[in-house]
């Protein structure tokens, strides 16, 4: 066996139209496990590319009056080498379907599997959904239409080319079943197995009367089902009839990232395919939520689209990545709004990781003429390094089950931690008492947390360890996952301070904010129903520091204690609260308000000056529900 290589795809994305911010987010997952993979020392293929082929892209051409290759490559470009050079995707290879390396495999395994029975030709009667370019019986319809997308399906009688999939229908089970690994997460395994046991149906792998495809080796009247040439391309990228020697090395596929809509091509058809080819099956298809706007997945036909070249151009890559990768669960769905990618940037990049470059390099100027202080490891009180080691071991963890908000999570804490060590160990008393040994240690700990986060932020973010990296001294680039531990030799590395590392983004008024009488849009009855009002009772509350606006309340809403922060100081002071009734929205997104997580907010009226908590005029239990 020759060397393993670690191969990850995303998807290959339909160049119909331009992609959005739901297709970054499959890509910029991918890139963030192949750049994590390649410091850990791994031989990485990246493979992404473009699904060309089809009657939906032939109708699009058709629609703009041009020849379907050269309505698409425009778009192939753009996303190639605008959208994913901006978004920093750091592929090996991109893969169109209209290139001959992979025209010749899609024939080449199409003649194969004919000749060894497990495609023939019959007749196709049934229904057939042209958006999804997919054939259904009467039966799979839900209320007469596509049970995938619900659209209006047509009659169709046709000579058509089969794919035995119920021949491998028992193996394939087995095989899912031997391997839990194989579909993830295991939500959609469970449903993918339950499809598979309801009995597989011999597929249509063919279409008459669409002249933009491959077509079928011999019989140039059908053209190969889009999907059979599209799953192909990831064989067809790892050198499969073309270079032996790398396809040993490449396949089978480490991780298919793809969208839980199409898990089922992933998980179905493909491994029947490879498994009629003798070929091993990838280890892992990894079927990811979605991005929703509202209740809604965001995608082209809904109009719902964000134009994720335009976040670039607001916001910049890093922000942009962070957010696509931080906020949501990676499998869960999660709904994207502008304001949480504000939100984000301001509370993790430009306060917390902001400020900790910024507070430390400003100690090692003031307190030791700007190069880092010599380390005396007898000492230390292992704080810092002891919480290193423990995030390293999890960001490791975390990304091996492709858990990559996990991962940043972690990241984050090792930031908290260091802020909140700067609180704890005061190095302005330090400096003051003359306790130097400690003074140093506890400089050289920050700079060295700094230096770990460098590393750690490398597969994810990609200006900002640079920035970090020259702020501290180091100009060498990070080569390697073990370069995130204590002990670097940084004795006398001088500093650089610079600016902030992120400006602070000015977040838009927020309609919900206390004293914000600005126009709301009308809702819908729906729409108020989604709002969860509670009354609850004060049981504690106090001033925040350093914040003239603010009191943090420990609210019990009938199951729990939330806390909750209120820009209410200057009307109420924090003991005539207490014990007293007041009414909570209880199902808001938390979000962290200097540094304190504030799980709720409090209904309260106001005009000019003037502003009241909103309460029951009798007393209720806690819990009750608001309508
Ligand atoms: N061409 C097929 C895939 C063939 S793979 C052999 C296809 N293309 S697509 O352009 O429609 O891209 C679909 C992929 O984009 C999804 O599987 C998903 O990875 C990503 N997303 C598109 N919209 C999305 C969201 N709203 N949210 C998250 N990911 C989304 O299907």
């Amino acid at each position: 066996m020759g060397r393993q290589v670690w191969y990850i795809t995303t998807p290959i994305y339909y160049p119909d139209d331009s992609l959005h911010v739901g297709h970054a987010y499959t890509t910029v997952a991918a890139d963030a496990l192949a750049r994590f993979h390649r410091l850990l020392g791994d031989d990485v293929l990246f493979v992404t590319g473009t699904d060309e082929h089809g009657q939906k892209i032939q109708k699009k051409a058709d629609q703009a009056g041009k020849v379907p290759l050269e309505f698409v490559t425009p778009i192939v470009e753009w996303i190639r080498g605008s959208l994913w050079k901006r978004l920093g995707i750091s592929y090996d290879d991109f893969i169109r379907t209209t290139e001959e390396r992979h025209y010749r495999v899609v024939q080449t395994i199409f003649q194969k599997l004919l000749d060894q029975g497990d495609i023939y030709k019959g007749v196709y009667e049934g229904w057939y959904c042209l958006p999804d370019e997919s054939y259904w019986t009467e039966s799979k319809l839900i209320d007469g239409k596509c049970p995938d997308c619900g659209r209006p399906v047509e009659r169709v009688q046709q000579e058509s080319y089969f794919f035995r999939l119920g021949r491998y229908q028992s193996q394939l089970h087995d095989y899912i079943e031997a391997h839990p690994d194989f579909i993830q997460p295991p939500s959609r395994r469970n449903e993918m197995l339950n499809f598979i046991d309801a009995g597989l149906e011999d597929l249509s792998i063919s279409r008459t009367g669409v002249s933009w495809g491959i077509p079928v080796p011999g019989d140039p009247d059908h053209v190969i089902y889009v999907w059979f040439d599209a799953l192909t391309n990831y064989i067809t990228a790892a050198g499969y009839l073309q270079d032996p020697a790398k396809f040993e090395m490449v396949w089978p596929a480490n991780v298919h990232l793809v969208g839980k809509e199409i898990v089922r091509f992933h998980t179905v058809i493909w491994p029947v395919i490879l498994m009629a080819l003798g070929l091993p099956l990838p280890h892992r298809v990894f079927g990811h939520g979605w991005l929703l706007i509202g209740q809604a997945k965001m995608g082209k036909s809904l109009g719902n689209a964000v134009d994720p070249i335009q976040l670039l151009d607001r916001y910049g890559v890093d922000p942009v990545r962070h957010y696509l990768l931080r906020e949501v669960p990676f499998g869960a769905d999660g709904s994207y709004t502008e304001d949480a990618l504000i939100l984000r940037t301001n509370v993790d990049l430009a306060n917390d990781l902001g400020n900790l470059l910024s507070r430390t390099t400003a100690m090692i100027n003031r307190f030791s003429g700007g190069v880092v202080p010599a380390f005396i490891a007898g000492e230390d009180d292992g704080v810092l390094s002891g919480e290193v080691a423990s995030v390293h071991r999890e960001v490791k963890v975390a990304m091996d089950q492709l858990a990559i908000s996990d991962a940043l999570t972690s990241i984050f804490r090792l930031v908290g931690r260091a802020n909140k060590y700067i609180e704890e160990q005061k190095p302005w008393e330090l400096a003051k008492t003359g306790q130097t040994t400690r003074l140093n240690n506890v400089l050289y700990g920050l700079w060295e947390t700094l230096r770990v986060l460098s590393v750690l932020l490398t597969p994810f973010l990609l200006e900002t360890p640079g920035k970090i990296r020259h702020q501290l001294g180091l100009d060498e680039p990070v080569k390697n996952y073990d370069e995130a531990m204590f002990g670097f030799k940084a004795a006398g590395v001088a500093i650089q301070r610079q600016a902030a590392l992120f400006p602070r983004l000015e977040r838009p008024k927020r309609e919900a904010d206390i004293g914000d009488d600005s126009k709301t849009p009308e809702i819908t009855p729906e729409d108020f129903q989604k709002l969860d009002f509670r009354v609850g009772t004060v049981r504690s509350c106090e001033v925040v520091d350093g914040a003239d606006r603010l009191l943090k309340l420990t609210v019990f809403d009938g199951s729990r204690e939330r806390t909750i922060v209120s820009g209410i100081r200057q009307h109420y002071q924090p003991d005539q609260l207490v014990g007293q009734q007041v009414v909570l929205v209880a199902n808001l997104k938390p979000v962290k308000l200097r540094g304190i997580l504030s799980e709720g907010m409090l209904l309260a009226g106001s005009q000019g000056d003037l502003l009241s908590l909103v309460a029951p005029l009798d007393r209720l239990p806690e819990g009750a529900r608001v309508k």
